[in-house]
């Protein structure tokens, strides 16, 4: 590549105020007022609290960057990309990048990425002065707003995990670390005879029961507020770990797959969806995965992890990778078996 293109390539790389510009006007309900219809930037100022010409010179960037249009100037109206970002889009990202939330919250630690590299990270609790658990805990609003963003992930991937995993010889699954249990909810509906367990964070739970106990498949859940540190209710033969191990180093993670395969016995399943690194180049997804890597490590501590790391963390906690496969949005499934059911 000549200097000149290569000059031209960093400074989008090194791009600094695009992934703030964006939170901030999402922070500030911008996405919602021009769905309305195209807005000059003075009323759209006066309604989200903002001052007009700091506004305009933000929208300036992100109508550049194709998230709004501005048909004239200073006028400002939506796109594809805006309307995701609306409150009231059922997929909504907003709890994603609202800068008041706990997503964007454990974003900000990226400014101490030095110190993650020095010493392998997390820097949560340089950031806030707490481990992020802690924090969500001490924080019940944070806390539920966390559980939002993940349900609106969840909302994403429950039909696939649902259909992806092969549920006939399962008749109990527990949710392990399942949120407010979207996926669970989900996979309850497409299996009308299977029972399961939502297992999370005593509040998560409770959020969870509120929101869809009553209906048919809430009928068929225990609500099981605890955690997955401690032993395991009884009485599943097959856990469910959706985009859990990630947020933990090896240690913890393996705590986690023991306490699962206690809990299933030597007859039961551990299920583990979650994006799996390739090496090398990778698909379309491998550079958003080695960026998920780097916000594992700098808030949680934890790791986005190639096959064989997860297979030899299965191994060390008596369990034997079976089928794997994967979803059309590249999350992987991964069956995994007691050593000696594998065996025998
Ligand atoms: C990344 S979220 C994934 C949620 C869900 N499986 C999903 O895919 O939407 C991780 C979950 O682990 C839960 N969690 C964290 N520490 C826990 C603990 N010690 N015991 C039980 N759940 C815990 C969090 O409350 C959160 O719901």
């Amino acid at each position: 590549m000549a200097d000149d293109d290569a000059f031209v390539h960093l400074l989008r790389l090194k791009d600094t105020m695009t992934p703030w510009a964006l939170r901030a006007v999402v922070t500030l309900g911008v996405p919602d007022l021009v769905a309305e219809g195209e807005k000059d930037v003075s009323e759209l100022a006066q309604r989200s609290g903002a001052v007009p010409d700091a506004l305009r010179r933000v929208l300036r960037l992100l109508a550049r960057r194709g998230v709004f249009t501005e048909p004239r100037p200073a006028v400002f109206g939506p796109t594809g990309l805006s309307r995701l970002l609306q409150s009231d889009h059922p997929r909504s990202m907003r709890p994603w990048l609202d800068l008041e939330g706990p997503v964007a919250r454990g974003d900000r630690t990226c400014v101490h990425i030095l110190e993650a590299l020095r010493t392998g990270g997390p820097v949560h609790e340089r950031t806030y002065g707490r481990p992020v658990w802690e924090d969500l805990a001490a924080r019940p609003a944070l806390g539920a707003a966390f559980d939002a963003a993940m349900a609106q992930r969840a909302s994403w991937i429950a039909g696939d995990v649902a259909a992806g995993f092969d549920w006939s010889a399962v008749r109990h699954v527990m949710d392990v670390g399942g949120g407010t249990g979207g996926v669970l909810a989900e996979v309850l509906r497409a299996r009308p005879g299977l029972k399961g367990t939502l297992l999370d964070r005593a509040p998560t739970v409770a959020a969870g029961r509120e929101a869809w106990g009553a209906s048919e498949a809430g009928q068929r859940c225990t609500f099981s507020g605890g955690s997955f540190f401690d032993t395991l209710p009884s009485g599943a033969d097959a856990c469910l770990l959706v985009n859990v191990l990630h947020d933990w180093a090896d240690e913890h993670a393996l705590a986690v797959l023991r306490r699962c395969a206690e809990a299933v016995g030597p007859r039961g399943r551990v299920l583990i969806a979650e994006h799996l690194v390739e090496e090398g180049a990778g698909g379309p997804g491998a550079a958003g995965l080695a960026e998920l890597d780097l916000v594992m490590m700098l808030v949680y501590g934890g790791r986005e992890r190639r096959l064989d790391e997860l297979a030899d963390l299965a191994g060390k906690a008596g369990l034997r990778i079976g089928d794997v496969s994967m979803t059309p949005r590249g999350l992987s499934l991964v069956v995994c078996e007691a050593e000696t059911s594998a065996a025998g």
